[in-house]
């Protein structure tokens, strides 16, 4: 049995504009210890599409379709069928970690809080294992630090901190969504290599959510591209980065800096996201891509599995975008 299992997940949000159909007909499956990467410019729909799984859409938001979690339907499920889940299993990391720590609350309290709550152990027990988790996030002198409050962190201790903090339950799955999108280039090489090292040590399921897919190569084992909230590809890391199926994910690779191609010039995909609320009758990349037809505007082909692993939702062959 998979641990995670989506079928045909849809989420809209009802505004004044109409209805913003944000994702749709999403399928993702994901083993025990597996790392999956999603990946999508920005309004893609990767945000949504977490925070239906983990049943934490805004209130002008609805679910449709199946999210099963080792066999059980999460899915708009009660609160006493998903609140266990969602304290003990699975766990989320975001881009901001302010938005997640409490600021008028010392590290070492919010941080204990969970394991007092969920886990039952005592204060004293709860402190002493969060200074255990920090130093596996190798937050200097975690003892000392950890009666600071959040802003006397900088930008990357504080994501270790909510790094630290996400894994005291020991997740079976965990969800990072842009965790190092608000860090500069070095504190992001350091906060992905440290996932990708606790990633081994705990051998916990983990998706990374990033719009950059340069750092999905060094973490993931499968990604899939998802666009105008439709999944446009799936596949093994190595033949999404070598033969990329779908036009939309070579555009995304050519948007990739390369230190091999010293002053090569970065393309970006000419043309903007799509609006939400259009039709969602035909391929969301269409107005975008160099190879569309009248039949893209007018229908989107499935998700098809054209190599073992490997799917593709595209009108056209791979013959016609060779
Ligand atoms: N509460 C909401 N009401 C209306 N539209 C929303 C809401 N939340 C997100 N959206 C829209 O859903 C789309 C997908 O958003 P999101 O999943 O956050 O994108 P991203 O891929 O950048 O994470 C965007 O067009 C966004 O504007
Ligand atoms: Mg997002």
């Amino acid at each position: 049995m998979p641990l995670l299992e989506v079928r045909d997940l849809g989420v809209s949000f009802a505004t004044n504009d109409g209805t913003v159909n944000a994702v749709n007909g999403v399928k993702l499956r994901l083993e025990k210890g597996e790392t999956l990467g999603i990946v999508g410019e920005s309004g893609s729909g990767k945000s949504q599409l977490a925070f239906a799984i983990m049943g934490l859409l805004a209130p002008n938001g609805t679910a449709r379709g199946s999210v099963k979690f080792d066999g059980q339907e999460i899915l708009n499920a009660p609160p006493a069928v998903i609140n266990p889940i969602r304290a003990n299993r699975v766990a989320m990391v975001f881009q901001d970690p302010m938005t997640s720590l409490n600021p008028y609350m010392r590290v070492a309290d919010q941080m204990a809080e969970v394991l007092v709550h969920h886990k039952g152990l005592s204060k004293r027990a709860a402190v002493s294992e969060c200074v255990r988790m920090l130093d596996a996030v190798k937050i200097p002198d975690a003892k000392g630090r950890i009666s600071l409050y959040p802003h006397e962190f900088s930008g990357g201790m504080r994501q270790r901190v909510m790094i630290a903090m996400s894994l005291l339950c020991r997740p079976d799955l965990l969800i990072a969504d842009e965790p190092t999108t608000a860090l500069d280039v070095t504190v992001q090489a350091q906060i992905m290599q440290l996932l990708a090292e606790l990633q081994r040590e705990f051998g916990m399921a983990t998706i990374l959510i990033t719009h950059d897919l340069g750092v999905i190569a060094g973490f993931c084992e499968r990604v899939i591209v998802l666009y105008g909230g439709r999944v446009m590809e799936e596949a093994p890391v190595h033949p999404l980065f070598a033969e990329p199926s779908h036009p939309y994910t070579r555009g995304l690779l050519r948007a990739i800096p390369r230190v091999d191609h010293e002053g090569a010039v970065l393309d970006s995909i000419p043309g903007s996201p799509p609006n939400m609320t259009r039709d969602q009758k035909g391929c969301p990349f269409a107005p975008r891509c160099e190879f569309a037809g009248d039949d893209c505007v007018e229908a989107l082909a499935p998700l098809a599995e054209f190599a073992p692993g490997r799917f593709r939702a595209c009108n056209r062959s791979l013959e016609e975008i060779a």
